[in-house]
């Protein structure tokens, strides 16, 4: 499951997309163009060099003393360097999520996961982008999603709301793993997107459902494990999700079984909302996520939450 929070880069391709994945802004996509990162590239700039104005606090008028001068415009100079390496990082972040977009089956290069014959089950996988898949199988994703995740979501400060969680299913920006049986008929899919979360290039898990007669055969750890697979191979620094606290079983598949970390920017490890939230955000970093921080000196955004 997915929590409707926004990032620096996130909201600058929510704001140009209209993304009916928040619930804050209205615009529909058929009013505005489909998201382009490097839309978000522009959006990005604007906001590190509004947030240089406005950390400097001064204008041009208002630097009085000689004696300061050189070292303050010194100071500018590091300044304006500095936003020249973000901008040069946030370009090549968003590069890389734009070609991981791109791709047209980020699950092509491992054909041997295009199978799952294990513990009585005999299945086939594909990767797909929302814009391929029929309309019976997005319905029954909805369906399968509300039967499995309503009532969890009801137990939290979120509440269901069915609109919300069709437009989240059905963004553009979405890309589905569907799992069927022979029929064919699906029994199992993962929701993700190739993202920016707080400066970093990820892959984001937005759902996980199995059909309950799938369930504790291995299937979910195979599919993460897919993930995790597509997220080295398109360079993303992690694969991400949000899980919520009172959902015993997915949390405890999630950090026991397959030993996803709590995230720096889950609201438990960050202190802005800490216990009185619902939800943890929990991610598993890939190789090229190895030995950095979260928040690496590139984030626009401020506070993740
Ligand atoms: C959570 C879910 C994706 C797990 O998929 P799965 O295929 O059932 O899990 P696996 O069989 O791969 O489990 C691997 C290991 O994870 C742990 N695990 C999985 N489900 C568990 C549960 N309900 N309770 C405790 N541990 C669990 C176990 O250690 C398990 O190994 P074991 O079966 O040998 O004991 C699946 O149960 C599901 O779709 N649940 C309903 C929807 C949901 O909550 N999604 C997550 C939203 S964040």
């Amino acid at each position: 499951m997915r929590l409707r929070r926004r990032t620096g880069a996130t909201r600058a391709l929510s704001a140009i997309s209209g993304s009916r994945s928040g619930a804050q802004l209205s615009p529909s996509p058929t009013q505005l163009p489909p998201p382009t990162v490097s839309d978000a590239r522009v959006y990005m700039r604007l906001a590190l060099s509004a947030t240089a104005v406005s950390k400097s606090g001064r204008g041009a008028g208002t630097i009085v003393a000689t004696a300061a001068m050189g070292r303050k415009s010194s100071k500018a100079k590091e300044k304006k360097q500095k936003r020249l390496e973000e901008r040069a990082a946030m370009d090549a972040v968003c590069a890389k999520v734009e070609a991981a977009n791109k791709l047209d089956d980020p699950l092509e290069a491992f054909p041997f996961f295009k199978k799952y014959d294990r513990n009585g089950l005999n299945i086939s996988i594909d990767c797909k982008r929302v814009s391929s898949l029929d309309q019976a199988t997005v319905d029954w994703a909805f369906e399968l999603t509300k039967t499995n995740m309503e009532s969890l979501y009801e137990q939290s400060e979120w509440g269901w709301k069915d609109r919300e969680k069709r437009d989240e299913l059905t963004d553009d920006r979405a890309w589905y793993l569907i799992a069927w049986e022979e029929g064919p008929s699906p029994v199992a899919f993962i929701h993700f997107r190739f993202d920016v979360e707080c400066g970093d290039e990820v892959l984001y898990c937005y759902e996980a459902q199995l059909e309950i007669k799938v369930r504790r055969k291995g299937l979910g750890k195979f599919l993460i494990q897919i993930l995790q697979l597509m997220a080295n191979s398109t360079q993303m620094k992690k694969v991400m999700l949000t899980v919520f606290k009172h959902n015993h079983g997915a949390y405890q598949f999630f950090r026991e079984a397959l030993q996803f970390e709590i995230d720096e920017t889950s609201p438990s490890m960050s202190g802005c909302c800490g216990d009185d939230c619902s939800y943890e955000i929990l991610s598993r970093r890939t190789k090229y996520g190895e030995g950095q921080s979260t928040h690496s000196s590139n984030h626009s955004g401020g506070c993740c939450h």
